[in-house]
């Protein structure tokens, strides 16, 4: 049987590690050719990641520049993505998540006329602006996509109040939540020497719209509530972003308790996860796996995509105003906070073997597929909490 034709499109570290199980799961149904387009809209960061997950790129354009500016990464993208659209006869393209790569991978496959396939489909926030540019970029893909993968039902919701027909939306889970489940039994001793009594708290930090005075106002907040507790320990894996750098040694570099430290590889900041008493974040990635190890988690973001999170308890979004910053995470470290264990609401570690099942579906009857053509494709049960 001919095999169908896939190209996936993967720029920054969170597409490495939720498009590596899906790769996976697609090579595994021995349907698919499936290649792997790597952007490099992040190098350091997306090496990284795909060695963790022996992802290997069977192109690579290698496209950051240091402090890349939007647009011009995204033009530098169309080309290079377009470019390899022409070498051979693509089924599929697929990009997950809400990055240039994804944007620019959806207008690629779009303007080539070949069937773009979004994973993590269907996250939004009520403005366009928050965040910053990935509520356009996944709101935009989803206007150019054929097939939505949505991660949760909330996501499905979204989507359907788009307009988006039903059969071209399935609810799958998070993908990332099943690198996750796959690699959390493998996370190593932890990176850092942390005592028992230390009260650790996790940040990662990186969003445009935070850069500048935002961002050093979380940080300030983060030195302020941590100098009157003695055995607060913050570990923070710092973001390579130039603007991200410089407000941390600004801000943090050299007070008492604090580690600014290069990005950890997967496994060892899964330990890191599951040792922190607390976590403050403004990740996408971070906000969805965090609930599976159950510290609380501070979300330095006005708006959030992933209200489940905060719905069952177990993040709170406390914006970027210092003082509430600071008093939350003071509170956080000074009182013994119990560590919620429940199920994680973004995904049951089976998501991209619903996918691959869902494109077979899809692609696998027919020989080529218009993408204004409707399909119908039965939707599986997602069961999560
Ligand atoms: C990008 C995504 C964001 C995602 C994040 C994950 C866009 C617009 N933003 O944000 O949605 O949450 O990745 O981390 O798609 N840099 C390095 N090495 C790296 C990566 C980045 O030096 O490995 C520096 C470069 O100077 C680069 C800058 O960071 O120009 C910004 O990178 P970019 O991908 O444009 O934005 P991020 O903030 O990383
Ligand atoms: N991550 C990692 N090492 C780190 C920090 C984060 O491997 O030092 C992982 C994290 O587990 C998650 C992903 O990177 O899977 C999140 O990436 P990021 O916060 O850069 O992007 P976002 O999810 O906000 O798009």
């Amino acid at each position: 049987m001919k095999k169908i034709n896939a190209l996936a499109v993967i720029g920054t570290r969170p597409e490495a590690i939720k498009m590596a199980p899906v790769v996976r799961a697609l090579r595994a149904t021995g349907r698919f050719d499936v290649h792997v387009l790597f952007t490099g809209q992040h190098r350091g960061l997306l090496d990284q990641a795909a060695a963790d997950f022996g992802l290997v790129a069977d192109a690579d354009l290698d496209l950051m520049r240091p402090d890349q500016g939007l647009a011009s990464l995204t033009a530098r993208l169309l080309e290079g993505i377009d470019a390899v659209l022409a070498t051979r006869s693509f089924d599929v393209v697929i990009g997950q998540g809400d990055t240039t790569t994804v944007l620019a991978s959806a207008m690629s496959a779009f303007y080539r006329r070949i069937p773009f396939a979004h994973v993590e489909a269907g996250l939004r926030t009520e403005s366009i602006d928050s965040p910053f540019p990935e509520e356009a970029n996944r709101r935009l893909a989803g206007a150019l996509a054929t097939i939505h993968f949505a991660p949760t039902r909330g996501a499905l919701a979204n989507l359907l109040a788009e307009g988006v027909p039903a059969d071209r939306i399935v609810v799958t889970g998070n993908t990332g939540i099943d690198a996750l489940l796959d690699a959390s039994g493998r996370a190593p001793e932890l990176p850092f020497a942390v005592d028992a009594v230390d009260r650790l708290v996790l940040v990662t930090l990186h969003r445009r719209e935070s850069l500048g005075a935002p961002l050093r106002g979380v940080l300030g907040a983060i030195r302020e509530a941590i100098a009157g507790v003695p055995r607060a320990r913050v570990i923070w894996p710092v973001h390579p972003n130039p603007h991200v750098r410089q407000a941390a040694a600004e801000m943090l570099a050299g007070v008492p308790g604090v580690e600014l430290v290069e990005p950890q590889a997967y496994l060892p900041f899964v330990s890191l996860m599951k040792r922190a008493d607390v976590i403050v974040t403004d990740s996408g990635g971070v906000q969805e796996e965090a609930p599976t190890f159950g510290a609380p988690i501070l979300v330095v973001r006005e708006s959030t995509e992933r209200p489940e999170g905060v719905d069952a308890g177990l993040a709170e979004l406390v914006g970027t105003d210092p003082e509430r910053i600071a008093r939350r995470l003071g509170t956080l470290l000074t009182t013994s906070v119990r560590r919620t264990r429940t199920v994680n609401p973004y995904g049951d570690g089976r998501a991209s073997i619903r996918i691959a099942d869902s494109l077979v579906k899809l692609l696998g009857t027919r020989p080529a597929m218009n993408p204004t053509v409707p399909v119908v494709i039965p939707n599986p049960v997602l069961k999560v909490a």
